[in-house]
Order: structure tokens, then C-alpha cells, then sequence
């Protein structure tokens, strides 16, 4: 069959019947009866040909016995392993009928890894192959419905992760706009008093205060600006670099907050394999979250520091520690889920959920530990990820 015909009827791949029996009449017999009860079918001459067929999209095959020779199931094999998840693809086998012997114990050994597999003993009535052929079909458009399921839930899974991209953007941009507004304000107040108060001592002093300010805006445009012109490709990152470029956007929530951070850099020079942007997505969801936990002041204690693997590989361990109000037991389980969120109105509770999926596709580890102990609370996010340099 022409792919030019499967792709002018998308459904017929899914519907239609692979034949293959070589010997005598039965394929035309089998054909002509599949095709009296509307049944589409594809009938073919060898076992390169059904394979290739199967490829291209089947709901059954019918195979004869006489057909199993040589390396024709090893071949069989190779094309339904290479099927998706969802496919368990029916295969219906005309036996020859008779005894038991050596060699039709043989052919039972050689064919049980086949699976999804439906035995007519022949003769067969025509009713019986039709009924058999039937139940297969219907069979496979049970998985069918499995594989539209999964491909809407992977559809809306890809909605998600960008509905957060945009969610994460707006937040970087509102406390971006947010850390230019302190420095431009005070530069303000100082253009105020070198007006009003003239003295050259104090209009020094003035000058040197609104340089230090505007060297901050300055500071907060470039690690923008850098953010935005970031390759989306995983390249060389330094992870000391990405955690300063977020601590300085949440500095004045971390101050305001009554936040201290405490560093503990022992590895400065690490570097991993990651898109800057993701590696910041995922300490920004981390940290964010931390000083949401800490309303009323506290500690953040962040650490880089050397580990290994369960492989012995090296690796670099990043651990931010909050003594904050501690995620409740029944949470913890569940908090890398997606929807899961004790913050109302305000959280959308994806934050997480995308710093795991970002976790997965790098191949990097995440733990959490937590305690809500009166005098002892605090959640302790580490992040492990293969060292570089
Ligand atoms: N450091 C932490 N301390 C206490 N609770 C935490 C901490 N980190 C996460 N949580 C809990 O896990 C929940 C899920 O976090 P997540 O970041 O996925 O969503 P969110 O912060 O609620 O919303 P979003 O990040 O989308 O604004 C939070 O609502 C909070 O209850
Ligand atoms: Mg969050």
C-alpha cells in the first residue's frame, strides 16, 4: 500500500489488516472475505513487506504458521518492540492443525515472546476469523484511545510549562522593575538636596551617593539584559554566577522580609552543564519560595559544594536551607506535583512542578527535607547536578 493512500485516509492506518500467507490461496481467500465484510486489508508477499507495513500503521496482522520460518519472528520482534508504550499490537496466527510434536512445541516456544497473540486452528470457519479479527480491532482501538489520552495530557503538559515561562517572566520583570525603583527614587532625593543644599563638601558627598545608585541600575539592566540574550541550548554555566544574578533581583524582598543569607561557597568556580535560564528558573522557584516562607525574618544559609554521585561521579551540590514556616507532612509528598499550592490567590503552585521537570530533562537530582518543630522549622532544598570544571 502507497503512503500517498494512508495519508489521504489518516484513519485507514489504524482500521486496516496486514496479511501474511504465502502458500496456496489463503491470503486471497482471506482478503476477499475481509473485504466483503468492509474490513480494509493489506495482503503481502514476505516478511520484508509486512514489517515495512506494520510501520506504516496497522490495527492487525493475520500471519500464517507456514510464514514463522527462518529469522521471519526475530524480525517480527524488532518492529512491535520498537512500537510506543501504548501498543500492544494483535497479531492473529493461522496454526496447522494436528498433534502435538517437537516441532509445533518449537514454533509455541518461539513464538510466546509475540504477546498480544490469538491462535486459529485451521480449518477455520470464515465467522471464526472475522469474530477473532473483530475483538482484535476492537482491542486496538482501546489503545488508539490510551495514545490520544497521552498525546492531550503531553499537549497540556506543554501548555503548562509555558503558561509558567510567561508567569515567571512577568514576576522577574515586576521585581526588575521593582529594584530599579529604589535606586531611581534616592537618585531623585539627591538631585532634591544638591538643589536646596549647595555646600561643595556635601554636593561631593551628593555626586558619589547617585553614582553608587545609578552603578546598581546599571548592575539590574545588564543581568536582564544578559538573561534575555542567554542561549535557551545547555553551554558551560557557572552556578555561582546564575545564584548571584537571582539573589540580586530578590535583594530588596530578602531585606524587606528581614531576610540574612549566609553563603557558604566552597566550590566558586563550579561549573555545570545547563541553559542559564533554566538553572535561574529553578534557584529563583526555590528561593522565592523560601522568603514566602519566611514572613517574619529568618535565616537563608546557601552552600556549593562538592559531592559525588551513587556512580562516583563529581559533582556539585547546591543546598538552600530557609528556617521558614515548613511545608506541612501531608504536603511534602506531593509538592513536585503540579496545582499544589498553599498560597491562594497569589500562588499557582506550577513553580515547583517546573523546577522538577527542568530537574528531569538535565538528569539532576532534587531533594527536599522539612520540619514544622516549633524553634526548628525550615525546608532544605539540595540540587545536584554533574560537575564540569
Ligand atoms: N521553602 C518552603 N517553605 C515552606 N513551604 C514551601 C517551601 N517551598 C514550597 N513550599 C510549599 O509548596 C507549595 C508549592 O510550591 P510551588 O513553588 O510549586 O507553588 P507556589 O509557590 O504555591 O506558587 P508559584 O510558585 O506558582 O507562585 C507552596 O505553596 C508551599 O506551600
Ligand atoms: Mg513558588
Amino acid at each position: 500500500m502507497t503512503p500517498r493512500l494512508l495519508e489521504n485516509d489518516p484513519g485507514l492506518a489504524d482500521r486496516r489488516t496486514i496479511i501474511l500467507a504465502p502458500t496456496g490461496r489463503d491470503s486471497d481467500l482471506i482478503a476477499g472475505l475481509l473485504g466483503r465484510a468492509a474490513l480494509p486489508c493489506h495482503p503481502t508477499g514476505c516478511i520484508a513487506e509486512l514489517v515495512d507495513e506494520i510501520r506504516l500503521g496497522a490495527g492487525a496482522a493475520i500471519i500464517s504458521e507456514e510464514a514463522l520460518v527462518g529469522d521471519v519472528i526475530p524480525q517480527i520482534l524488532e518492529v512491535l518492540n520498537e512500537q510506543p508504550s501504548w501498543s500492544d499490537f494483535p497479531l492473529i496466527l493461522l496454526t496447522v492443525g494436528g498433534q502435538v510434536t517437537a516441532e509445533s512445541e518449537r514454533l509455541r516456544e518461539l513464538r510466546r515472546p509475540l504477546g498480544n497473540v490469538f491462535l486459529l486452528e485451521r480449518p477455520i470457519r470464515p465467522e471464526t476469523l472475522l469474530g477473532t479479527l473483530e475483538i482484535a480491532l476492537r482491542g486496538r482501538q482501546r489503545q488508539y484511545q490510551i495514545r490520544d489520552q497521552l498525546l492531550q495530557y503531553e499537549r497540556a503538559q506543554e501548555a503548562l510549562r509555558r503558561s509558567e515561562k510567561l508567569a515567571v517572566t512577568g514576576r522577574l520583570a515586576a521585581s526588575i522593575a521593582h529594584e530599579i525603583n529604589n535606586p531611581l527614587e534616592a537618585v531623585t532625593n539627591l538631585l532634591y538636596l544638591m538643589r536646596t543644599d549647595s555646600s561643595p563638601e556635601k554636593l561631593q558627598s551628593y555626586l558619589e551617593d547617585a553614582d553608587r545608585e545609578l552603578a546598581r541600575v546599571t548592575e539590574i539592566t545588564t543581568q536582564t539584559l544578559r538573561f534575555y540574550r542567554e542561549p535557551n541550548k545547555p553551554v558551560e554555566t557557572k552556578l555561582a554566577g546564575v545564584l548571584d544574578s537571582v539573589l540580586v533581583l530578590y535583594q530588596s524582598r530578602l531585606t524587606a522580609a528581614n531576610v540574612k543569607v549566609e553563603h557558604e561557597i566552597r566550590l566558586p568556580s563550579a561549573a555545570v552543564l545547563s541553559s542559564p535560564g533554566e538553572l535561574r528558573q529553578v534557584i529563583a522557584n526555590i528561593i522565592g519560595n523560601a522568603i514566602d516562607a519566611m514572613r517574619r525574618g529568618g535565616h537563608l544559609c546557601i552552600r556549593i559544594s562538592r559531592t559525588k554521585t551513587r556512580h562516583g561521579a563529581d559533582s556539585v551540590r547546591l543546598t538552600i536551607a530557609d528556617s521558614g514556616s515548613g511545608i506541612p507532612a501531608d504536603l511534602l509528598p506531593k509538592i513536585f506535583e503540579p496545582f499544589i499550592t498553599t498560597k491562594g490567590e497569589t500562588g499557582t503552585g506550577l513553580g515547583l512542578w517546573v523546577t522538577a521537570e527542568i530537574v528531569k530533562k538535565n538528569r539532576w537530582k532534587i531533594h527536599v527535607r522539612s520540619s514544622q518543630r516549633p524553634g526548628c522549622s525550615g525546608t532544605t532544598f539540595s540540587l545536584c547536578m554533574p560537575l564540569l570544571a
